[in-house]
């Protein structure tokens, strides 16, 4: 099946009240490990880039290539949202072109007005050419230079004007950050998630970035009053690490030939495999596709 646009698929997270799990990759192993959890789960699924994780892998249009072509080598028949995740405007627009089917232009930096203003032109362009859009109110907080921000919670009547310009989905900010969570946070503002949701409409998918550490039962609530699509990169690469660094400790890259990158990077690949299939299931999107 070819790349799908996001509209569709997280609409029907909406009114179905699951969540579809967007997932960062960053290399080809855990693109094909993305790709296999979700084909084994039956699951619709979506992979995103950072502006980074793509320069690192060689651009937007390698990254194209790259999941175009394991979904035909892979014979995956699930429905596949290709995504820029915290995108700039320019790269956005590069994405568009480049095939991603799906955007986020993350102009949470800049003052209201402006945000909103190239978010409606990125939704013209997008919309054009049926990719689907996301926007973010507010910022989501997390860790930059050694300080923790608690997670910002976004201005209700700024998210009411973002959703106008026509976006797929939006994200707020209810308390969540990026990376890991400190030991003292106060967890997910319900209230904040509920007074949103009333405010924008019970349509419209809203995203949950941040999604590594969150503990289920607020995971699951947080579904039950609108969020469609919850973003996921820390645990994965936690998992990755963990799992590479348990096969050198055991001495294994020094037996034999496991020194060959396909097998040193195979334990890492498989932990991200069972990850994503416990995620798709705890995120109600199993049997979704
Ligand atoms: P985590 O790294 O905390 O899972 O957040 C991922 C994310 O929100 C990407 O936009």
């Amino acid at each position: 099946m070819p790349l799908v646009s996001g509209t569709e698929i997280f609409k029907a997270a909406r009114k179905g009240g699951y969540a579809v799990g967007a997932y960062n990759t960053n290399n080809l192993e855990w693109t094909q490990a993305i790709l296999e959890a979700a084909q084994a789960k039956n699951a619709p699924v979506l992979i995103q880039t950072s502006m980074g994780a793509a320069k690192y892998m060689g651009g937007y249009k390698l990254v194209v290539h790259m999941v175009e072509d394991l979904i035909e080598s892979m014979n995956i028949t699930v429905p596949v949202v290709l995504h820029l995740d915290h995108g700039e405007y320019d790269d956005a627009l590069e994405c568009i072109e480049a095939g991603y089917t799906s955007v986020m232009f993350d102009g949470s930096h800049l003052p209201f007005e402006e945000n909103l203003k190239l978010a409606k032109d990125v939704v013209e362009k997008a919309h054009a050419k049926g990719v689907s859009v996301e926007c973010e109110v507010g910022s989501i907080g997390g860790e930059e230079d050694g300080i923790i921000g608690s997670g910002e919670l976004a201005d209700i009547d700024e998210c009411v004007q973002m959703v106008n310009t026509g976006i797929d989905f939006l994200a707020c900010g209810i308390g969540n950050i990026h990376g890991a969570y400190p030991e003292n946070w106060a967890g997910l503002a319900f209230d904040h998630l509920q007074a949103i949701a009333d405010a924008v409409g019970q349509d419209v998918p809203l995203v949950l970035h941040g999604g590594s550490g969150i503990p289920q039962e607020q995971i699951e609530k947080a579904i039950s009053m609108g969020v469609s699509k919850i973003n996921v990169n820390t645990e994965f690469q936690l998992s990755f690490a963990k799992a590479i660094r348990e096969y050198i400790e055991a001495g294994k890259d020094l037996e034999g030939k496991g020194f060959d990158p396909r097998k040193l990077l195979a334990p890492g690949k498989a932990a991200i495999v069972k990850d994503a299939i416990e995620h798709i299931e705890w995120f109600g999107s199993a049997d979704k596709a």
